[in-house]
């Protein structure tokens, strides 16, 4: 049933039909996780401009990822206006913190883990939008989640990019495969709280 992941190359699993079933059962929630995934979104391609600000081909490709997430965050905010549904703070599920985690403190192994680590969050937001526009029973709110399948394709492709600008493919493709390891066995438990990434 799930024909989004096909496409996939990044993530080592799919996600299962119990977080599909818990998403649709509370899409008021995941309208709200949503807003703060695509604001952590834009923050997370600034933090790597702060970081590496003479990286010129990380700064022009970030600019405008920031951009294009800065538009989705205010897409959704439209959407949690139109449902009545007020931004409030949610606790994120684990996900985030476990992925952080397995980043290296020393470089260059900081920024190839970071670069990593987002593409596959981008991937699994990707996939999962996917299955949200493919699921999710208000053809309105399905069509919106469908027309943002595309951007976060190419995020994640533009993270993947980097990663190969500055290192040795060899190096990216094994590194890769250890996080996305990690990133499936995060995901194997579904996280109570219904979220994005739970
Ligand atoms: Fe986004
Ligand atoms: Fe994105």
């Amino acid at each position: 049933m799930i024909s989004t992941t096909a496409k996939i190359n990044l993530l080592k699993k799919p996600t299962q039909d119990s977080w599909i079933e818990q998403a649709i059962a509370n899409l008021d929630l995941i309208l709200l996780d949503h807003s703060h995934c695509e604001r952590k979104a834009a923050g997370a391609a600034i933090n790597f401009m702060f970081r590496y600000p003479s990286h010129a081909p990380l700064v022009r490709k970030l600019t405008a990822i920031a951009q294009e997430e800065l538009e989705h965050f205010e897409l959704v905010n439209q959407w949690l206006d139109r449902r009545g549904i007020p931004l409030a703070p949610l606790n994120p599920p684990p996900y985030g913190s476990t992925l952080k985690a397995q980043v290296r403190p020393q470089e260059p192994h900081r920024l190839l883990d970071s670069l990593l680590m987002t593409a596959l969050i981008e991937a699994r937001s990707h996939e999962r939008l996917g299955l949200l526009g493919e699921h999710c029973p208000d053809p309105e709110l399905a069509k919106f989640y469908r027309s943002l399948m595309a951007s976060e394709a190419r995020h994640y492709g533009i993270y993947w990019v980097l990663a190969d600008t500055y290192f040795d493919r060899d190096l990216v493709q094994q590194r890769l495969d250890e996080l996305a390891t990690v990133e499936s066995e995060i995901l194997s438990t579904l996280h109570p709280e219904p979220r994005i990434h739970s």
